[in-house]
């Protein structure tokens, strides 16, 4: 067996690297940097059943050691993503997860059920951790008997594997990640961005247009090994880390806090090869900590005990 190759669920993947929904495009909008076929999985920018124009400007603005973003689920909506980006979506040949969102558990369910029916993706990941579009109402995924009906009815319509990404701003992840799981969910992949905001101090103004947003990148990464680490010894489900990774030693970090595979978001933007740089540097970082297959360090994490 190939020393990075690793099984989440129902899905068997060739190495443990995914893209992060939203800093990925929307198809194969990045194939000019890399080989799209060395992922582990691609991830795409959420579709939500309907057209959705975004939130109000600016979008994101750069914190120390990450960003705020308020894009606010931008698409063209599902039948628009079936005519344009679908078939492109076809031709990558790596493992395909489209992102979903909706407004209403309805239109998640809507949204699956149609997206199904067109075929040519291996999975779908729902996000019902969105902080950026309810308007300052709490997202789905902060309510365990909404997150467990969302999706269950969602499980009701595809027999794909189904990977429920997860919010941070939450007071037990825990709860919502076994919410889930009673669902029916196959994988979790946590976290989503943190709330945050933040002002200019010479215009008095929110730096985004919507106030507040999702905080990324490196600064959100030990709250998210953390929460792979409680989840993870919790919840009888397959994990997907994300949060902050930029090198190889944070891929390794999330999968001894028992991740079996993570995605890489934030750091897209700053170095777009960040990816197949991760995928060099894992083998030699693996033989050096004398690791014969990734899966080895899955959930290895020798915690202290507890005082
Ligand atoms: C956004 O489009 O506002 C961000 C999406 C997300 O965090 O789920």
């Amino acid at each position: 067996m190939d020393m990075l190759a690793v099984e989440l669920g129902p899905l068997s993947l060739a190495n443990p690297i995914l893209t992060a929904s939203g800093t990925f495009g929307g198809s194969d909008e990045m194939a000019d940097f890399f080989d799209l076929s060395r992922l582990g999985a691609i991830v795409l920018k959420t579709v939500t059943l309907h057209p959705r124009r975004g939130n109000r400007p600016p979008r994101v603005a750069e914190t120390p050691f990450g960003m705020l973003n308020s894009i606010g689920l931008p698409n063209g909506g599902i039948d628009y993503f079936i005519e344009n980006q679908l078939p492109v979506l076809r031709e990558i040949p790596t493992t395909r997860v489209v992102n979903v969102a909706g407004d209403t558990v309805d239109q998640f369910i809507e949204g699956v059920r149609r997206l199904d029916a067109a075929g040519g993706m291996d999975a779908f990941e729902l996000n019902i951790s969105c902080p950026n579009v309810e308007g300052g109402r709490l997202p789905f995924g902060s309510d365990p008997k909404v997150t467990e009906v969302l999706v269950r009815g969602v499980r009701g319509v595809t027999d794909l594997p189904l990977i429920v990404k997860l919010s941070p701003n939450v007071t037990d992840v825990v709860v919502i990640a076994q919410a889930a799981a009673a669902g029916g969910a196959d994988v979790l992949s946590l976290i989503n961005t943190l709330l945050g905001m933040a002002i200019d101090p010479r215009t008095k103004r929110p730096k985004l247009g919507s106030n507040f947003g999702g905080l990324s990148g490196p600064a959100i990464k030990p709250v998210a090994v953390k929460m792979v680490w409680e989840v993870s010894r919790s919840v009888d489900l397959p994990v997907i880390g994300i949060g902050g990774i930029r090198d190889v030693d944070d891929v390794i970090e999330f999968l001894l806090a028992g991740a079996s595979a993570v995605q890489v978001g934030t750091a897209n933007y700053l170095e777009p090869t960040v990816i197949p740089r991760l995928l060099d540097e894992l083998p030699p970082r693996l033989e050096e900590l004398g690791v014969s297959q990734v899966t080895d360090l899955i959930g290895a994490v020798r915690p202290f005990e507890e005082i």
